[in-house]
């Protein structure tokens, strides 16, 4: 493997979400794997856990990492080839990936979408740019249509939470006031599609995720049909994306409660606003399972970053 940005990279996910298993009972197994490498993290957008658990997992292989809030701490970056740069971009991500290469064996980026150029988010420009100018593996800590390391995450914590050989998954969007990028529902549609589960989408009509991620994944637009059975809810908040990037509905009664969720464990990525999303009394029941799945972030990235260190 020679990055990790896409869930695509996965070949065998069985195989990895053991792999993965196995380095949470044993961190520092691996220590010395990591010694004398550097890991760059690079950010052009906020994050809590993706910050830190994957420094942690960089630390627990023996790694030195190293963080840059790119956005308003580096230069102004220019991705579009032959610019005049005149304006506000000051560097070529050219010159900017080919310099970060010299600093780091591998370099971790963050750049989320525009939610208003669907061409340009589907183009993956700023994670294809350091894909073509850095000479080291990149990995995606969420892109403007996937995050690759939240999705093994959560394939994990399914696993690891499974109590049936082949578990009934259910995607569902939930209300929000913002508009959200489609990366960790696009990830987790991909994740499940190459694990043994019976897995279905539910949103309001105008909220279809790209077909070409869905696929034949059946999408109801029913939620409590959908949740009918269900062992585990993963709930998410999406913009359209027929509508590009577009707030096209924000009806609460989508809004995951207790009562709606009935037997099935509740799994989101955060961060999550809470009584807008999901009710309280989900977040503070033993139904929640989104603390133990953040803790799997750490186990997610290590295996990541294990698989392109071996690979150096
Ligand atoms: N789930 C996730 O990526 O969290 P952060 O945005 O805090 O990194």
């Amino acid at each position: 493997m020679k990055h990790y940005t896409s869930i695509n990279d996965i070949d065998n996910i069985d195989s990895w979400i053991e792999e993965a298993k196995a380095l949470k009972l044993m961190p520092l197994k691996h220590i010395d794997l990591g010694k004398n490498k550097t890991l760059g993290l690079l950010f052009f957008n906020s994050s809590l856990r993706t910050r830190l658990s994957t420094q942690k997992a960089a630390l627990n292989l023996g790694m030195n990492p190293i963080v840059m809030n790119v956005s308003g701490d580096a230069w102004g970056l220019e991705f579009e080839d032959g610019t005049v740069m005149n304006g506000n971009t000051a560097e070529h991500i050219k010159e900017a990936a080919a310099v970060v290469s010299q600093y780091c064996d591998i370099i971790a980026v963050r750049a989320f979408p525009t939610l208003t150029d669907k061409a340009k988010d589907e183009s993956e420009q700023v994670l294809e740019a350091f894909k073509k100018y850095a000479s080291v593996p990149i990995v995606n800590m969420e892109s403007a249509t996937g995050h690759p390391l939240q999705a093994l995450t959560d394939a994990i914590t399914i696993s690891e939470f499974s109590k049936k050989k082949k578990p009934k998954v259910v995607l569902s969007w939930a209300p929000h006031i913002k508009a959200l990028p489609h990366a960790v529902a696009n990830s987790f549609t991909q994740a499940m599609q190459k694990m043994d589960v019976d897995f279905v989408i539910t949103n309001p009509e105008g909220y279809n995720l790209s077909p070409e991620i869905t696929k034949d994944t059946p999408i109801i637009h029913n939620q409590e049909e959908a949740f009918k059975d269900a062992d585990f809810v993963y709930v998410k908040n999406w913009s359209s994306y027929e509508d590009y990037g577009k707030v096209v509905n924000k009806d609460p009664n989508w809004m995951i409660t207790k009562e709606k969720l009935g037997d099935a464990k509740f799994m989101h990525c955060l961060p999550v606003r809470r009584n807008v999303i999901v009710e309280d009394a989900v977040l503070d029941s033993d139904s929640s399972i989104v603390i133990q799945q953040a803790n799997n972030r750490t186990y997610a990235a290590q295996l990541a970053l294990k698989k392109l260190l071996e690979n150096l």
